[in-house]
């Protein structure tokens, strides 16, 4: 008998032969496999109503015919039954659950195997997230795209996906203007050796500040902006050294995120590509001047259609839209991307849905295969009072100062929890479970909606929480470490007989839907639904851990009961590594 990954891939492509080996329509069949209700079994085929009504045929018939048509190992691996109208029902037989997972012992075989059975395999994906603009302190607004990319990244991976990821930093704005401006009259060199990032912060504010109150700066501000996009040797000088120091801050952040980019390819990297975008664009009579400006309509729309595309502004200059569609082309050409997905927050669904809109066109008129895109989009990060998350005297809170005190807290819960841990353990401990808890409280939400973020809930050891599943994970780790044994050994797990307690059935049950919601999450871009499942599967553990005692004299027994413990250790890690948390082994 052969057991894979993802069993509701398994039951999908038997139902598919069932129809053809029945008799039936097979390319109207779509057998709809599903995680069930566990009363109604483990997964549950909805198909047949709709084949059958769309046919007026008996849907418990057309059920009847497919359950015969079945292949034998189905009927050996589930118990299966017609319910209802003609839902077919399929319940795992406690000796294909051990069989699961004794197949899949280890991290890599898990990764394995959830690739094999993908059907995204091989094909490569960009994902264009976290994307600051340079010269600025990321601030808390650009957490979610950080982490949430992040998760995406390596869910697709997961699934079998090449993943490009690219940071398209904002490098090339009109902030540049002010700031060269300033840097050359106000430049505070020790403020400068000593922190640049926020000497030039101070910088932006002073030429912005100026500039407003003054139109001779406001002229000059411009000119130095317009020596800069013309090439001045000086003044790229200043912007070149600007964004270093900025990528190099940026990247401390994402060190302690765990995000390494593949590419940072920002919209200056598209400076000499727009001309061909204009030109194209123009050429396929997609494009039109208006008032000076270059634009694209969408007759068919009902806002687009009045409210234009500007692809090039009225004094000839690129924006943001030039340089996203000049990023596709790239995408599409350089990387052979088949799909593209930008995390980015909601209040840019205007201008992505135009520039999907706008790509597909001109890649229709010009014969080219667009990529499949995707806008992420997500909600705020709300204070207490509901409203965005600022200081208390309305700053923005800065992303590495949030981190920092993440990690404090998560200190001092680590040491109420266990105060005999030397220092530096329980240190290197909060890291992990501050920073986790974090990504964790962004990424448990539904990520379209707004989350409150709210330290006591996020940082505690109650509920959907990162601090919650870490400990479960050291949990179990411990049960290994008392016995002097070690995870996964095959040694261990040689003698475990059939699974047969309430209990251990009910995880192992839990177990094998591990493919079901990496699925969902992948399929929906929406890393929730793995948080939702590995807390329903840490609570799982725990009722099968006070239920049932591990450590007994029987042999048999002693090994199922293990196996069961190194499975969740092994799936609760990879979930939380596949989320962008690191894990811990004690806490
Ligand atoms: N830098 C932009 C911002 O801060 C985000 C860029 C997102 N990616 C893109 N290809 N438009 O709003």
């Amino acid at each position: 008998m052969h057991v894979s990954f993802n069993l509701t891939a398994d039951l999908e492509a038997a139902l598919k032969a069932a129809a053809v080996a029945a008799g039936l329509e097979a390319e109207g069949f779509a057998p709809e496999v599903r995680t069930a209700d566990s009363r109604h079994g483990d997964f549950q085929a909805n198909g047949v109503l709709g084949y059958a009504k769309a046919r007026k045929l008996n849907p418990r018939a057309v059920a009847a015919q497919l359950t015969a048509a079945l292949p034998g190992e189905i009927s050996a691996a589930y118990e299966v039954v017609i319910a209802g109208p003609g839902f077919i029902n399929f319940t795992v037989k406690p000796a294909t659950l051990l069989m699961w997972l004794k197949a899949h012992a280890s991290r890599e075989a898990l990764a394995a195997a959830a690739a094999a059975t993908s059907r995204f395999r091989g094909q490569t994906w960009v994902v264009d997230y976290s994307a600051p603009n340079t010269a600025k302190q990321m601030h808390v607004g650009h957490l979610r795209s950080a982490v949430i990319g992040e998760a995406i990244c390596r869910l697709l991976a997961f699934s079998g996906r090449k993943v490009v990821r690219d940071n398209h930093i904002g490098d090339w704005g009109t902030q540049f203007g002010k700031l060269i401006w300033a840097y050359k009259r106000q430049l505070d060199t020790i403020e400068l050796a000593r922190d640049p990032l926020e000497e030039f912060e101070r910088l932006y504010k002073a030429g912005n500040t100026a500039a407003e109150s003054d139109v001779v700066v406001m002229d000059e501000a411009r000119a130095e902006l317009v020596k800069l996009q013309a090439g001045d040797a000086e003044n790229l000088g200043i912007w070149k050294k600007i964004n270093d120091v900025s990528l190099a801050a940026f990247q401390q952040i994402y060190d302690r995120l765990g995000i390494r980019f593949d590419c940072t390819l920002g919209e200056s990297f598209y400076n000499d590509k727009v001309a061909q975008i204009y030109a194209e664009l123009t050429r396929c009579g997609l494009a039109v001047e208006s008032q000076g400006a270059l634009v694209v309509f969408h007759p068919g729309h009902p806002r687009f259609k009045e409210q234009p595309f500007i692809i090039r502004k009225s004094d000839g200059a690129a924006n943001y839209a030039s340089s996203d569609l000049a990023t596709i082309l790239y995408r599409t050409d350089h990387f052979k991307a088949e799909g593209v997905i930008y995390v980015v927050d909601s209040r840019q669904r205007d201008h992505f849905e135009q520039l999907f809109l706008t790509a597909g066109e001109w890649f229709q008129r010009t014969t080219r295969k667009l990529p499949a895109l995707h806008h992420v989009d997500f909600g705020t990060v709300l204070g207490e009072n509901g409203k965005p998350l600022k200081t208390r005297d309305g700053e923005n809170i800065r992303l590495k100062d949030l981190l920092t005190e993440a990690t404090d807290r998560a200190y001092t819960l680590v040491g109420e929890k266990n105060p005999e841990l030397p220092e530096a353990e329980r240190r290197a401990i909060a890291a992990i479970v501050g920073i986790g808890s974090v990504q964790y409280a962004d990424l448990s939400q539904n990520r379209s909606s707004d989350y409150l973020f709210a330290w006591d809930k996020m940082i505690s050891l109650e509920g959907n929480t990162a601090a919650y599943l870490l400990y479960a994970v050291a949990r179990i780790h411990s049960i290994f470490r008392k016995q002097g044994l070690v995870p996964g050994a095959p040694e261990t797990e040689a003698v475990a007989d059939a699974l047969s307690t309430p209990a251990e059935l009910a995880l192992a049950r839990k177990l094998v839907k591990f493919s079901d919601a990496v699925d969902l999450a992948v399929s929906q871009l929406r890393p929730h639904f793995l948080c939702l499942y590995l807390y329903e599967l840490a609570g799982e553990f725990s009722t099968f851990y006070s239920a049932d005692k591990v450590i007994v004299e029987e042999p048999a027994v002693r090994a199922r009961r293990l196996l069961l413990c190194a499975r969740t250790l092994l799936v609760l890690e990879t979930g939380l590594q596949l989320l962008g948390l690191q894990t811990l082994t004690r806490m």
